[in-house]
């Protein structure tokens, strides 16, 4: 049966092999000192270039929108030229590549960024990070109260976006991704929670989504509309207490402003850690605010991923965990193979590390019968 997910599409001026996109993973790998990008990262990502797109792990734009130990960077010439190792070896593998553009805003602290994290307004973020412990080993550490930023830092953190959309596109990528989602800088401005400001960057929605719309307009001004993407996460709770009484409101009205600037697309994050299950009348009215691509990610199974293109809900659909564990995800869906289960021990190598958990997950070889894994994630 021919499947609309495994159609080539045309996103922007990229062709792509198919509408499934690797979603953004953490796996902090960088060369130390400076939070490079490595071999064994071009390695992962390559090994993954089924995907007919590849979004990279958040990747922080400054040294204060660092929140997690060992990501790499985007914002000294070391960090362009480990990327372009990356993106060379995609390339040639035949995927596409956009570097998700990562400010945590509150959530981190100064022992991983430097410097006294920043965000909307000086309000602690009640979730944990990855960070350095008094020991110097690596674990999930508070965060620290944020100081409020002044309207020179959102004019700062603006260029800091466009530069590093610059640094993105001379390190071979083929868009950035705006990341808007999970609590981190630009969503602590849009949710009431932590948005406390009297400015024209706080109190109403227009005002909330203020710095989200300049960022997006000015880093497709720098690098045109057609290589920049945003992710949004309206129904996820990750790094607040309670769900925003008027994020859907505020989301619609962004998909609505974001309809003519022509980005390459929006993409939802929905699933994962604490969250509301998205209402079916969420995605018809999204669709409706916004006619352009739209990215789907979280806990999508082959069918499930089939069934929102088929509705029109979505025109690409990313998986994460499934390429933890599944390098060769596009041709194990395509056979019918099983998947390797994305168990206990993937979950102890997500973070820091060498290649164990990383690259070393097989792609499936069907003359071997017994295989470790579940194929609960096949449709
Ligand atoms: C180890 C790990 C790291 C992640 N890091 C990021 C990240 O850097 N940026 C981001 O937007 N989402 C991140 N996510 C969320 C994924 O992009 C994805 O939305 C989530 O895993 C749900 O999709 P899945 O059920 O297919 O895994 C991460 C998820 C995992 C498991």
């Amino acid at each position: 049966m021919t499947r609309k997910i495994f159609s080539p599409y045309e996103l922007g001026k990229l062709k792509l092999a198919n509408r499934i996109a690797m979603a953004p993973m953490t796996r902090s790998r960088t060369s130390q000192p400076g939070d490079v990008p490595n071999e064994i990262m071009a390695t992962y990502y390559s090994q993954r270039a089924n995907a007919g797109l590849i979004v990279s792990e958040g990747t922080p734009i400054s040294a204060v929108g660092r929140g997690y130990s060992l990501t790499p960077g985007i914002y000294t010439p070391e960090h362009i030229a480990g990327w372009r190792k990356t993106t060379d070896a995609v390339h040639q593998a035949g995927s596409a590549m956009f570097v998700q553009l990562w400010h945590v805003g509150r959530r981190s602290h100064s022992v991983i960024s430097g410097e006294t994290p920043v965000s909307a307004s000086a309000l602690k973020d009640p979730d944990k990070v990855f960070g350095p412990r008094p020991d110097g080993e690596y674990d999930m550490i508070e965060t620290e109260t944020p100081r409020a930023m002044t309207l020179e830092d959102i004019q700062n953190t603006i260029a800091d976006y466009v530069q590093a959309a610059h640094n993105a596109i001379e390190a071979g990528f083929d868009g950035v991704e705006i990341h808007a989602a999970h609590g981190y800088l630009l969503e602590s401005f849009l949710r009431l929670a932590s948005n406390q400001r009297d400015d024209d960057y706080g109190g109403s929605q227009e005002n909330r989504m203020r710095f989200l719309l300049e960022v997006l307009s000015a880093v497709s001004d720098a690098i045109g509309a057609h290589r920049v993407a945003v992710r949004l996460s309206p129904f996820v709770i990750e790094g607040f207490a309670d769900p925003d009484p008027e994020i859907v409101e505020i989301t619609l009205k962004i998909l609505e402003k974001l309809s003519p600037m022509g980005l390459a697309y929006v993409h939802f994050s929905e699933h994962i850690s604490r969250f509301e299950t998205v209402p079916e009348s969420f995605r018809i009215a999204a669709r409706a605010a916004y006619p352009n691509p739209i990215m789907v990610a979280g806990k999508l199974t082959l069918e499930g991923a089939e069934d929102l293109l088929e509705k029109g809900y979505a025109d690409m659909v990313a998986f994460g965990t499934p390429y933890v564990t599944n390098p060769d995800l596009v041709q194990r869906f395509k056979n019918g193979w099983p998947l390797t289960d994305f168990d206990a021990d993937a979950r102890l190598t997500l973070y820091g590390g060498g290649s164990e958990g990383y690259t070393d997950y097989a792609p499936y070889d069907p003359s071997v019968s017994e295989r470790s894994g579940a194929p609960e994630l096949v449709g």
